[in-house]
């Protein structure tokens, strides 16, 4: 049971490149080691603590961003336009909910993918599949697929500058209360939903003018000025993980410090396999995705192994069934997790389960099924008496086109191809994940 940075190396372990030269390997392993951590230990707590609320019922939790970042497209723009997005979701969530909203981005260290094959063909030539800008290259040609460990220097370069930025904008003014109207991203020109955030703007405004005119100085409360944005992202490859794995001087406990949450796959959930290894050893809040094919009595025996000690706040249950199977499968896992007493944050990443290929070869998700998953997750959680703690979303600030579907910008499959840049799976664009917001937020409101 003794647990080390790399005795995950001595378990079976899937989804991982094979690197050709194992020396540079190590060197990069090395360099990045000596590197500074990307968060603090005591941050990763907080966020512990803010997740034991969201297990309770006292707060709510929105984790989103992109699929996969990439090299190429590594712009303050795009960091932005995700920041004011969460900005305004959040606002949405916790004006209807009356509670906090723990905010964590998939960004600043998203970079490797699971995937379904191994190998891509196309026209009849082979090459391995794109594992992620942290492995190889998306381009289609055999120098690029090869996975190239200096890429996991780069990966750590663009965490640590997008990191770097995220901070400023929590701290430095962007996060302020009395610019919500700023926070409305330019393409959102659905009259509806624009209406919809200029009403709750309007309303917030009233409520800084009321608590000033109460005598309370606004301009000196730090809470309705700044914001906190944690950071998150799949532990899949582990020698980068590793690599970024310290002691924290103050408790003397192991820390992940490539992210402040780090969750495991759908495909590296295997109980004995290395990622469940590797994760059970750190002490950040971490998340498993639940699948459709997760087993009751598997379910209780990764949850003993990733969180012995019955913590609140250290696991984080991300289901993500599909609309078509979650009202099977999810009543008997809540039912029988409640029954041992464990204590879990359930959320619904309503994106992986609900992927499809549309005619024109595109894969894509749509809008409807998107919603379906969610309400249901609410309406089960309900029933169980549970509590629906959070959301998991694959969106970005951009007008991209990859989901179908959506009354703010509906978008067809015709449509798909005018811009749809994503480097793995489909995002919601930001009128389709502020309009599921307000959905939620309309869930909240009943429950
Ligand atoms: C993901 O979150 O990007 C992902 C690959 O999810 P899952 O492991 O649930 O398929
Ligand atoms: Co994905």
């Amino acid at each position: 049971m003794s647990w080390t940075p790399s005795s995950w190396r001595n378990f079976p372990i899937k989804q991982q490149p094979t690197y050709e030269d194992q020396a540079l390997l190590k060197i990069v392993e090395n360099e990045i080691a000596s590197y500074p951590p990307l968060i603090f230990a005591g941050e990763a707590r907080s966020l512990k603590n803010e997740l034991a609320k969201v297990g309770r019922g006292e707060a709510f939790l929105l984790q989103g961003g992109d699929c996969a970042e990439s090299f190429g497209n590594f712009k303050a723009s795009t960091i932005k336009n995700l920041f004011k997005l969460m900005l305004q979701m959040n606002m949405v969530l916790m004006y209807s909910s009356g509670k906090p909203v723990v905010k964590v981005g998939r960004i600043a260290g998203q970079f490797a993918k699971p995937r379904s094959s191994d190998f891509e063909e196309i026209d009849g030539v082979k090459l391995p599949s794109y594992r992620g800008d942290i492995i190889n290259d998306i381009e289609f040609t055999s120098e690029a697929r090869m996975p190239d460990p200096n890429r996991m220097l780069k990966a750590y370069n663009q965490s640590a500058a997008t990191m770097n930025l995220l901070r400023a904008f929590a701290r430095g003014g962007m996060a302020d209360l009395e610019k919500v109207h700023q926070w409305n991203l330019d393409f959102i020109k659905d009259h509806t939903l624009e209406n919809k955030y200029e009403e709750l703007s309007a309303k917030i405004d009233d409520a800084m003018r009321f608590m000033s005119a109460c005598g309370l100085e606004v301009k000196s409360l730090p809470q309705l000025h700044q914001t906190v944005l944690y950071t998150s992202h799949e532990a899949l490859l582990l020698n980068y993980e590793e690599a970024l794995t310290k002691v924290d001087s103050i408790t003397g406990d192991w820390y992940d410090c490539s992210a402040h949450m780090l969750w495991i796959g759908d495909r590296t959930r295997n109980l004995d396999d290395a990622h469940i290894e590797f994760l059970r050893g750190v002490h950040n809040p971490i998340g498993c995705k639940v699948g459709p094919s997760m087993q009751e009595d598997e379910l209780i025996k990764l949850i003993d192994a990733l969180n012995p000690n019955n913590e609140e706040g250290r696991l984080n249950l991300i289901v993500r069934m599909g609309a078509s199977q979650i009202s099977e499968h999810l009543p008997q896992l809540l039912r029988r997790v409640k029954q041992e007493g464990k204590n879990v944050v359930w959320s619904c990443d309503p994106m992986h389960g609900n992927v499809e290929k549309a005619s024109s070869g595109f894969k894509t998700r749509d809008f409807e099924n998107i919603l379906s998953e969610v309400k249901q997750f609410f309406a089960i959680h309900e029933a169980e008496g549970t509590i629906a703690g959070g959301i998991h979303l694959e969106m970005t600030g951009e007008d991209v086109t990859e989901c179908t579907g959506s009354q703010s910008s509906p978008i067809t499959v015709e449509g798909l191809s005018n811009r749809y840049h994503t480097q793995c799976d489909p995002r919601l664009n930001a009128n389709q994940a502020l309009e599921l917001a307000f959905t939620i937020s309309d869930s909240l409101k009943r429950s």
